[in-house]
């Protein structure tokens, strides 16, 4: 399945289920000098899920452009070495404020990915955070065995999007992609290898976190969740990478023509694509969005991406002005 069907399929899929389709927002958060970058799906509805704001609907679903570089969730210095981080990458969302809960959002997650993405059921895992019962026999009840519901703790299972803001635990959904992606000791659920993709997060997002430390409960319980366009579309095209799928292998193969004299071995040639492709859409969108280089916050971390990545041309021979060429294909 090509990514825009993936795209499709699920805001398609959430709207026959009465959820209105929000466009997606800015990288540059509206008027919140709390986030560097829109890092989740669920930022334009931050005031929502807080009671500061009402929307005439009370379920969503979106497709969010993300950064994750710079601020708490911050991948820039994995992207390029594993086959599931991206600087921009983006989130397919389902939202409920105060509407649905646990039992709607897994029962739907599951459908979505078995019945309406065929996902193989063997090869899927989930996890709950710790004392989640209800999570557990939720996804109990809809034909998981104990064992491949894993129990994880705050680093895993529980969700926030900074130091301040709606938070919650959650609850996982990996797909296994077989020995191929990895045998080490970290190609485990729950390890850091690529073998366990997870691939949709549900959060049950209950508190709020305070800027004075304490965690009060939101004024009603609510749904946020967020599923990975690239990471889904590579499972959909049985391939064990992002850079494998066709959001991403137009601009890897620009790279690969461009290389001329490196040093670089295979791994550190593929290593490079993987970084140049990964950054120069990254810095499209953040330029597209209105930010520009410059030595302070947002601007600065595009700077920094940006160099990143020419520094990695420069590395494989490449001695012209480079990264604007790929503009069009992103
Ligand atoms: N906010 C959650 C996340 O970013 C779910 O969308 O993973």
């Amino acid at each position: 399945m090509n990514s825009t069907d993936v795209r499709r399929n699920f805001l398609e899929f959430f709207q026959e289920r009465d959820h209105t389709f929000v466009q997606g927002s800015s990288l540059v958060p509206h008027d919140d000098p709390t986030l560097l970058f829109t890092n989740a799906g669920m930022v334009p509805f931050k005031d929502v899920f807080i009671g500061n704001a009402a929307r005439d609907y009370v379920r969503a679903t979106s497709c969010q452009r993300c950064v994750r570089a710079g601020g708490k969730h911050n991948d820039l210095e994995e992207v390029g070495y594993t086959a599931r981080h991206l600087t921009l990458f983006e989130m397919l969302g389902n939202f409920s404020f105060g509407d649905y809960f646990k039992e709607d959002a897994i029962k739907w997650a599951w459908e979505l990915s078995t019945e309406r993405f065929g996902l193989d059921p063997e090869r899927l895992y989930v996890s709950v955070f710790r004392d989640d019962d209800e999570a557990f026999e939720i996804w109990k009840s809809l034909g998981l065995p104990d064992a491949k519901i894993y129990r994880f703790g705050e680093k895993d299972n529980f969700w926030t999007m900074g130091d301040t803001g709606p938070c919650g635990p959650c609850s996982e959904l990996f797909y296994d992609l077989g020995e191929e992606a990895g045998t080490s000791s970290e190609d485990v659920m729950g390890g850091e290898g690529d073998r366990y993709l997870e691939f949709y997060n549900l959060v049950f997002m209950q508190y709020e976190s305070r800027a004075d430390g304490t965690r009060i409960p939101l004024p009603r319980p609510s749904i946020d969740t967020g599923m990975g366009l690239e990471r889904t579309a590579a499972i959909l095209q049985g391939k064990l990478t992002n850079f494998d799928t066709d959001l991403f292998l137009p601009l890897i193969e620009e790279v690969r023509r461009a290389t001329s004299q490196t040093q670089f071995d295979e791994q550190g040639q593929k290593i490079a694509r993987q970084v140049i492709s990964d950054h120069a859409r990254t810095a499209t969108f953040l330029i597209a969005d209105g930010v520009l280089p410059s030595n302070l916050g947002r601007g600065y971390v595009l700077r920094r991406i940006m160099r990143r990545a020419i520094r990695y041309s420069y590395q494989l021979g490449i001695r012209k002005p480079f990264l604007h060429t790929l503009v069009p294909l992103v």
